[in-house]
């Protein structure tokens, strides 16, 4: 699509207020549509920045432009604060938004199947509806940067005049800014491209023996860093790849001896879950109809589940293709990094980072295998070894003011920034009172940081810990099964102010958590549904519901 459209109802293209909303996880969406209102704005266009979060279709009925920058979690959901208003987007009668405009910006990781789901799922819905595309969509993959820009700049040249070169803020591209950390970049020095070498100083089990699973604690130092982090934010940790695993593969693809492709599988390629591509190439060319079957099965649980158990160098095998080694490298993905949540407080631990990592680990075949970055750390860095680490930043997940009170679901690993969070609030002396809902699944194996958080229990900073271990008796107990049976404290801290935060599983107790909180709100406050569902909404509004999932 080209230009502004012909039958465009305003006289004067930049006189239509263009409204930028954005739907966001973590932030990267706010930003995008920030910068977009900032570049609209330089260019002399009217624009305003809102929340997806906060709009109903009505309100689009309203607009004549309408900009979208909306990011799509992992596999393909649209973030959580969006859902109530595509809820009702998908209800609305076709034709009533015939007088919009719009353009869509997407977000996503294209490492997953419904990349850029949750923007597809919007420009759709909206052109269905009889709104006018201004602009094609724009699917970001993780580096977003240069290709929201350039969504950006298209906007901008729909509708403004000749850009304003003495603007301040020169237009961002996809490079790593030279910045040092504390100046204005949103980006820090050592960042995704610039990674930087950091020494595993310490690490142990957080786990027993006898656990169930493994979580393990990581200490890495950032000395000459200067990697300036707020309790909150995560670590990019840049993994490599099993070496028995590279050295089957290279096996398999009779080029064993070559140091080119020993480094390229170890460092440059993800050779454990297959790509897309792959999976595609191999169903194409196998001559074994069960696998061919298997890869194409038409119900996607079916065919995750096939998977599961199956790596790049099993399925090689199971399809005995014949491939160049050029070829099989381009249909590989990059290795990309893994982040984890930072556990410690910058100011209680200056120069470090601390990481609580649950390894994952899994039978692919015959053998013993599991995930790229965890069973790196834990099987194959030794203290002393280094890592590739960057800072991830996370705005959307802080600590509150000093005197606000602070109350944390963190099951599992989930209990990371927390650490953080109170570690923090004890050396800042913060006066706001604390509750920690842990939940793992056997006291004596999984309780990770137990005697950390027994001891801020017991000397007061933790005023509340509730504890939901869910394998110690017959029946499941979980965190939110704690805040039920709290619940009306736990009414009386949000109308006391307190913030609640919530990290951890995504997929199943997040969700279980979140109505958990609806129910308590509905019941101690007296709320019907409506009433309690735009409760939860006024705390995601004010910020004092914040969530790090994944
Ligand atoms: P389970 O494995 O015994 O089912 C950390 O992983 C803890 O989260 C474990 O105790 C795990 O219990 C629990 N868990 C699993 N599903 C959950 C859910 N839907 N909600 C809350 N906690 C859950």
């Amino acid at each position: 699509m080209g230009g502004p459209p012909a039958s465009s109802p305003e006289p004067a293209a930049s006189s239509a207020v263009v409204h930028v909303l954005f739907g966001t996880e973590t932030g990267n969406a706010e930003k995008v549509a920030e910068k977009t209102v900032e570049a609209l704005t330089a260019a002399g266009v009217d624009a305003t920045l809102g929340e997806l979060a906060d709009a109903m279709p009505e309100d689009l009925a309203g607009m004549t432009r309408v900009a979208i920058v909306c990011s799509t979690i992992d596999d393909g959901q649209l973030p959580y604060d969006v859902l109530p208003f595509w809820k009702a987007l998908i209800r609305v009668d076709a034709g009533p938004l015939e007088s919009l405009e719009f353009a869509v910006c997407g977000l996503g990781d294209s490492d997953y199947e419904d990349f850029c789901h949750a923007g597809v799922l919007l420009d759709e819905r909206l052109e269905e509806l009889g709104a006018t595309r201004m602009l094609e969509r724009v699917d970001c993959d993780v580096d977003y940067a240069a290709p929201s820009q350039g969504w950006t700049d298209s906007l901008v040249a729909l509708f403004g005049s000749a850009p304003d070169d003495t603007a301040t803020d020169p237009p961002t591209t996809g490079a790593e800014p030279d910045a040092v950390v504390g100046t204005s970049s949103d980006e820090p020095a050592w960042g995704r491209h610039r990674p930087y070498r950091s020494t595993l100083v310490a690490a142990q089990s957080l786990s027993g023996p006898r656990s169930s699973k493994e979580v393990r604690h990581y200490e890495f130092a950032l000395a000459e860093a200067g990697l300036d982090y707020a309790p909150g934010d995560g670590i990019g940790v840049v993994p490599r790849n099993d070496p028995a695993l590279v050295a089957g593969l290279m096996d398999h693809l009779g080029v064993a001896g070559d140091d080119e492709l020993h480094v390229a599988l170890t460092h440059a390629h993800e050779i454990v879950t297959p790509s897309r591509d792959l999976l595609g190439e191999l169903a194409r060319r196998t001559r074994h109809d069960e696998l061919r079957a298997a890869l194409t099965h038409e119900d996607t649980g079916a065919r995750a589940a096939y998977l599961r158990d199956r790596d790049t160098l099993d399925l090689l095998r199971a399809a005995a293709v014949d491939f160049e080694v050029g070829e099989l490298l381009g249909l590989l993905r990059p290795l990309k990094h893994r982040t984890y949540s930072i556990a410690s407080s910058p100011l209680v631990c200056p120069g470090q980072v601390h990481l609580t990592v649950a390894s994952v680990r899994y039978r692919a075949g015959e053998r013993d295998t599991g995930g790229v970055c965890s069973t790196h750390l834990a099987d194959r860095l030794a203290t002393g070894d280094t890592a590739d680490v960057f800072l991830e930043p996370n705005e959307t997940f802080r600590l509150p003011a000093d005197d606000v009170p602070m109350i944390m679901v963190g099951p599992g690993t989930g209990v990371a920034p927390f650490r953080a969070f109170l570690q923090q609030r004890r050396e800042q002396g913060a006066r706001g009172a604390n509750w920690l809902f842990f939940g793992d699944r056997q006291r004596e194996h999984d309780f990770l940081y137990g005697d950390e958080l027994e001891a801020m229990h017991a000397d007061g900073l933790l005023n509340r810990l509730d504890l939901a271990f869910s394998r110690d008796q017959a029946e499941k107990v979980y965190v939110q099964d704690r805040m039920r049976e709290h619940g009306a404290a736990l009414w009386a801290w949000l109308e006391d102010g307190a913030s609640f935060y919530l990290c951890g599983d995504e997929s199943r107790m997040a969700p279980d958590v979140d109505a958990a909180l609806h129910d308590i709100v509905a019941e101690h406050g007296g709320l019907d549904d409506d009433g309690a569902t735009a409760y939860v909404r006024t705390l995601r509004r004010d910020k004092r519901y914040l969530r790090d999932v994944y």
